[in-house]
């Protein structure tokens, strides 16, 4: 049993938790991810580590109630236990040799791209971290980003926090500052992603991007999680998350993730109680 040491909501919609489990904790790398179950009944899900502590034993998880499962999981306490918190999982993120970085969060995918900034960041690259939010409320982690960047932009789309715009408009003015980077990375919804690659082709500045597909088995065996990289396609729970942005097909991508969304919406709905009294 894997205990919760601490669940924090960080707005409406996002909580983060810390989880005790030494073995992942010691091992797990930006980019990777863990699979978990809440209990028995429950089904596996894959989240990215957002942090980890290995002298405390601890992996912190950040996600957003959209699923059946995430819906139950917010409401755990500290000091509930999941059954199985198995990892790390995938492969860590390439960020040896980058100097000078940009990270790029859109959303939740903020949480995903902070372990590579805070990474980057203590290896001596200079790391400015740009991440977009719907509005002001949704902003998570600023102070956190505050410490492990070089300089950070918040963009919203309602302007709600001085600065409109989204996350593109911001790093082409980076670029067109000469920003100079060598590396780009980003982490959010497919569309941002895309369209951050398109930009950084334009400017010939390696990208890589986390794909974030329905996962169910995570160890490469069930094909759930292809993703098609330069025209073929890769399962990203082994072969990724990380890809090359320049060769990844996201409209591939977009239409293979609402392929289950009638089954995504049904199960968020449905609570399993075969075998329970
Ligand atoms: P969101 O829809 O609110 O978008 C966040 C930001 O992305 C926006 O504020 C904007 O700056 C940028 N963006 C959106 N559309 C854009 C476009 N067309 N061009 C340029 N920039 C654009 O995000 P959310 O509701 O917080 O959802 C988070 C998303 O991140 C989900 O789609 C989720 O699947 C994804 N995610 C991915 C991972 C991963 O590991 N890849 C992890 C967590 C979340
Ligand atoms: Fe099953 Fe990747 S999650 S092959």
């Amino acid at each position: 049993m894997y205990p919760i040491r601490k669940v924090e909501q960080l707005n409406n919609e996002v909580t983060r938790m810390e989880i005790v489990a030494p073995q992942v904790s010691a091992k797990i790398k930006p980019g990777q991810f863990i699979m978990l179950r809440i209990d028995e009944y429950g089904e596996r899900i894959p989240l990215t580590m957002n942090d980890c502590n290995p002298d405390a034993g601890t992996v912190t998880i950040v996600f957003q109630a959209v699923g059946a499962t995430t819906k139950r999981l917010r409401h755990l306490k500290a000091g509930d236990c999941l059954l199985d918190f198995a990892g790390p999982l995938g492969r860590p993120t390439g960020l040896e040799g980058a100097a000078r970085v940009a990270v790029i969060g859109g959303g939740l995918g903020t949480a995903i791209a902070y372990p590579q900034a805070k990474w980057l960041y203590d290896q001596g690259a200079e790391v400015d971290v740009i991440t977009g939010f719907r509005s002001r409320e949704l902003i998570i982690l600023e102070s956190e980003i505050a410490a492990h960047s070089t300089r950070q932009i918040i963009m919203t789309d309602d302007g709600s926090n001085g600065n409109k715009g989204l996350v593109t408009e911001a790093l082409r003015r980076r670029i067109e500052e000469g920003a100079g980077y060598d590396l780009v990375l980003a982490v959010g919804p497919l569309i941002m992603m895309k369209f951050v690659c398109l930009l950084t082709k334009e400017h010939g500045i390696r990208t890589l991007v986390s794909m974030n597909p329905l996962m169910i088995d995570g160890t490469g065996m069930c094909g759930g999680c292809r993703v098609k990289v330069d025209g073929a396609y890769r399962h990203a729970c082994v072969d990724g998350p990380d890809f090359d942005g320049h060769l990844v097909d996201f409209d591939d991508a977009m239409s293979r993730s609402k392929l289950y969304q009638s089954f995504e919406a049904e199960a968020a709905g449905h609570e399993c109680l075969i075998g329970r009294d």
